[in-house]
């Protein structure tokens, strides 16, 4: 790794590693920092810059970890610190960079502070860490306000001394009242614990959530929200948050080498996306928007434009994403979403050569994007999301509090099969269990299957990878006429991405020498002829 290259992250491609699911090293079904490490070469070799961790800190996992107990603390369901700090390095020997999960919305109602305040009771000053209020009703036997769970149900839990505590998420994710100082002086140690040891960058979760409209006012209407689409209101995306940014990268500013933050920020409009990324706060964050798109040519160009032209205001590059460990893999998505949704959230079998082929296709024309692209283990794969899974092994908060919202994440979670022909496919030791069931199909397309294959999805991945560090340069995009249904861009003036959207073959002159093709394509006599749900990259 160089920490000579200027501004690594803006054109970065960074793999999202769920470690419950990406590598057992122990045996016990769960993934494990150990098994992550043993795998690093795999990720070199793929071709990625950058790996995000989602979380490894010590948690009851009521919401597989993104409910943190202690901060400084690695679960030993993951592992230690010192595997932390080991996985790091090793990251660091193989040019690989590597970002952690920060969890500042909420923390685990096993955290120190919250048992604290459980304990100390009403009026205590430790309850001020977190939002605590009395009831309304005549026995304050209702919730303080309208506000809902994104995982169902009210955002308010009832203590026994007859107080309720605010909660986005699970009622075992108690939010941090963030107007007090000590959580913020907390945070900013956090951040000084991890950076020191060498990690290379947070994601923020729930960056949008942190400051609540002072008074908590109710909502006043509907508020049957998707998991993480939710608008404008009371709770997300207060002007407040962006202070707490800008001291976070004033931090971040005094380490070496360019450590970085990526926003996991719902927020109603593009512009106020790019508000999180403006010079003085993070540095990049997640292109939900574009995530949501229909694969419908008008719509993806559109989004294209309005996603470059919003963060390109503020100076910040984009970033693209197709799917992560809380939406349906883009696989069965794209098949499914309709504009404006967050798509497909509500998982359906779909015909699965028809979704692989449109996924891959999909792949190709975000990795030819200019900006940085994350990636989420296994879509290098092909994998299918897995609709089938009985509700016995389904793990998921939302799943289990399920009304009037329907991101059930399970399907996207399911170990990945590196080898073999049986469960769990060298996810962990031969015979072991798994914490999620994975299909019998799954063997066709482990890592090993498709290793050195022409034509495989993870062939794809790494040659498209290797492409994309020789070919792009700058982050110019522009647009040429084509037949309806299909996208042309050219960027630095010899490159060429063609995207055939069209649901039917299309026939094109040949603009120059083909680099890569997310599925087959002829070329005779100058013509080219580019099948449905197919992406192209030329050499001009
Ligand atoms: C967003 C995370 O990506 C999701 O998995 C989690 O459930 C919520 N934030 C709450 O932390």
């Amino acid at each position: 790794m160089s920490d000579l290259v200027p501004a690594w992250w803006r054109d970065a491609v960074i793999y999202q590693i769920y470690p419950r699911s990406f590598a057992d090293a122990n045996g016990d079904g769960i993934g494990d920092l150990p098994g992550i490490r043993s795998r690093l070469p795999y990720l070199r070799d793929l071709g990625v810059d950058a790996v995000w961790l989602s979380p490894f800190y010590l948690s009851p996992q009521a919401d597989a970890g993104y409910d943190v107990a202690d901060y400084r603390t690695v679960d030993p369901l993951f592992g230690s610190v010192e595997d932390a700090r080991g996985l790091v390095a090793d990251a660091h020997d193989l040019g690989l960079r590597m970002i952690v999960d920060l969890v500042p919305n909420h923390s685990s109602d096993q955290h120190v502070w919250f048992q604290q305040a459980l304990a100390e009771g009403p009026g205590s000053p430790l309850r001020a860490r977190y939002h605590f209020r009395d009831g309304r009703g005549p026995q304050g036997e209702l919730p303080p306000n309208d506000w809902p769970s994104i995982f169902g149900g009210p955002a308010w839990t009832r203590v026994a001394d007859g107080q309720w505590y605010l909660h986005l998420f699970a009622p075992e994710q108690p939010d941090f009242n963030w107007e007090h100082p000590a959580v913020a002086d907390e945070f900013r140690t956090i951040l000084r614990f991890w950076l020191d040891l060498g990690v290379d960058g947070f994601r923020i979760d729930v960056a949008h959530g942190l400051v609540k409209e002072s008074g908590l006012p109710d909502i006043g209407h509907d508020t049957s929200w998707h998991l993480l689409d939710v608008g404008e209101s009371p709770c997300f995306d207060r002007d407040g948050v962006h202070d707490i940014y800008r001291s976070w990268r004033a931090i971040l500013d005094e380490y070496p080498g360019e450590r970085i933050a990526v926003a996991e920020a719902w927020a109603p409009t593009l512009s106020r996306v790019a508000a999180y990324v403006r010079p003085d706060e993070l540095h990049q964050a997640f292109n939900f928007s574009y995530l949501g798109t229909a694969w419908e040519a008008g719509a993806q160009r559109a989004m294209i434009d309005a996603s470059l032209a919003a963060m390109s205001a503020v100076g910040a590059p984009t970033t693209w994403t197709l799917s992560n460990h809380d939406v349906v893999r883009h696989t069965n998505r794209l098949m499914q979403a309709h504009e404006g949704e967050v798509a497909g959230k509500r998982p359906a079998a779909v015909d699965e050569a028809a979704g692989l082929r449109r996924a891959r296709a999909a792949s190709l024309l975000l990795l030819a994007l200019p900006g940085s692209a994350y990636l989420y283990q296994g879509e290098e794969l092909g994998l299918p999301e897995v609709v089938d899974l009985p509700p016995e092994v389904r793990q998921d908060p939302a799943f289990h509090r399920a009304t009037g919202q329907d991101g059930y994440r399970d399907g996207c979670r399911v170990p990945i099969p590196w080898s073999g022909t049986q469960a769990p496919y060298g996810f962990g030791p031969e015979g072991g269990p798994s914490w999620l069931p994975q299909p019998d199909s799954w063997a066709g397309l482990s890592v090993a299957a498709q290793d050195g294959v022409p034509g495989s999805t993870l062939t794809l991945y790494r040659d498209a990878l290797a492409l994309r560090r020789k070919v792009f340069a700058g982050d110019d995009l522009t647009w040429l006429d084509s037949p309806a249904g299909v996208l042309a861009f050219e960027r630095g003036g010899d490159f060429r991405c063609t995207v055939n959207m069209s649901g039917a073959p299309v026939t094109l002159p040949v603009p120059g020498s083909q680099l890569i093709a997310s599925g087959p394509i002829t070329v005779e006599d100058g013509v080219a002829v580019i099948p449905a749900d197919t992406t192209v990259w030329w050499s001009l």
